[in-house]
């Protein structure tokens, strides 16, 4: 994401002096405080998990018809100085999954194939009705592919590199844990971590989805249960909330609509985004929405075309399914005039340069901290006597410097 390149540079001002500011002990601050969060809200399968993923730009959430989504999950991104992507898990720290990154899938041609391959003791998923076969390990994926090799030597030359699932995987392993196999929902968030060069130091919220009313196996109380868990997110005021309606449903309903409108009056911090163009019924289009003139929010409507669940079963990936996306507002009659404010690109380069506002806004708080931790310093300084020389007092002398430093850097942001 280039736009994201001045929002980088702030972030990681700000956390290093996080970092020095919790060096020093005392009231720090921690970089996630200091810091908004972005949360999806919206009803069942109005494609919240799709949106997020095209966000953070990587594919990685389990999404789907149905409640997929049936635990919070807090995705914190960290910015790293340069190596490989690696994600964990709250849950079971220390467990690298190296091979975030990695996307591969076999397209298979013969439910024989399929068959074949189902009864060996490897950590897959089948997909009968597409023929593609998900797997979880490197070391499964090497050994299938030295079976389809001996098996069938056409389809293993054939084959396509796709999609690698072992994230997706944890997330709905791990939500079945808690709720069981059923379609209960539960309150306990899944936090996952991803470390990478290429993301900017951010927390994402997916959220299960808002119903109306309850399922078989569901307690009566779910819709409110669900509501009220959701509100429990997006009600903090450092919440920016991504609020999404299908477009094939009447917007006067938006469960999103209605709650952001709830939490957030003045829609500050509040981003309409309308999924599922594509669905709409012919002879009907989305201007009154994406123009404003149905329901007026403080920042614009974006339109967005997700992957269908037809591109989820064939494994097509975000940088498809992002040239698909584009591809459809631009020779779209309807919206072509709208193209260049439309898409998923478009809504990560708002959410962005929002998000640098909000952080600039924190600056004075940042520096009346720093500027805490100076006379803090200072008083200790008098009061140890300011000596020279190899000890605590010098160590304070360079954390005040370092923070006179950021004082300066922080005032230049403040225009
Ligand atoms: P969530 O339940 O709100 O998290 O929604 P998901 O992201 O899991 O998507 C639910 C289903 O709707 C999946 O089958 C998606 O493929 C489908 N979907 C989501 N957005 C779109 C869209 O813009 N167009 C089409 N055709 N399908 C979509
Ligand atoms: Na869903
Ligand atoms: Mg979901």
């Amino acid at each position: 994401m280039a736009t994201m390149t001045s929002l980088i540079g702030l972030i990681n001002k700000i956390q290093r002096a996080c970092t020095v500011l919790g060096d020093h002990g005392g009231e720090g601050m921690s970089l996630w405080e200091a810091l908004p969060s972005v949360a999806v809200v919206g009803g069942q399968s109005s494609g919240k998990s799709s949106v997020l993923e095209s966000v953070v730009g990587r594919d990685f959430l389990p999404r789907g018809s149905g409640i997929v989504t049936r635990r919070p999950l807090v995705l914190q991104l960290h910015q790293t100085e340069g190596g490989t992507d690696y994600a964990e898990f709250l849950h079971a720290p220390r467990k690298k999954f190296t091979d975030f990154g990695m996307v591969i899938t076999i397209q298979l041609h013969s439910i024989r194939m399929i068959r074949h391959i189902a009864f060996t003791p490897f950590e897959t998923e089948c997909c009968p009705e597409t023929g593609s076969l998900i797997i979880n390990s490197d070391l499964t994926f090497k050994l299938i592919f030295l079976l389809l090799v001996l098996i069938d030597s056409e389809s293993a030359s054939n084959n396509h590199f796709l999609k690698y699932a072992a994230v997706r995987k944890e997330i709905s392993d791990e939500t079945d844990r808690i709720t069981g196999k059923s379609k209960q929902i539960s309150n306990i968030p899944i936090q996952l971590s991803i470390y990478s060069p290429n993301v900017v130091n951010l927390t994402l919220i997916d959220l299960p989805g808002l119903t109306k009313v309850a399922v078989e196996g569901q307690p009566e109380s779910i819709v409110e249960d669900i509501e009220n868990m959701v509100r429990s997110y997006v009600e903090k005021p450092s919440c920016i909330i991504l609020a999404i309606s299908p477009a094939n449903q009447d917007i006067a309903t938006s469960d999103a609509i209605k709650l952001a409108r709830e939490v957030d009056p003045t829609g500050e911090r509040t981003f309409g985004v309308l999924t599922k163009l594509d669905l709409m019924d012919k002879g009907t289009n989305a201007l009154e929405v994406l123009e404003g003139r149905s329901y007026r929010l403080q920042h614009p409507w974006v339109g967005i075309v997700n992957r269908s669940q037809a591109d989820i079963n064939k494994n097509v990936d975000m940088i498809a399914a992002r040239r698909k996306e584009r591809e459809y507002f631009e020779t779209s009659p309807e919206y072509g005039h709208l193209a260049s404010k439309m898409g998923s690109e478009y809504l990560a380069k708002l959410l962005s340069q929002h998000l640098e506002r909000v952080i600039r806004q924190r600056i004075p708080s940042i520096i009346a901290l720093i500027n805490k931790n100076i006379d803090e310093i200072n008083a200790e300084l008098d009061r140890i006597g300011r000596p020279i020389g190899v000890d605590s007092g010098a160590q304070l002398y360079t954390i005040l410097e370092m923070c006179r430093a950021f004082e300066r850097v922080f005032k230049e942001h403040l225009d």
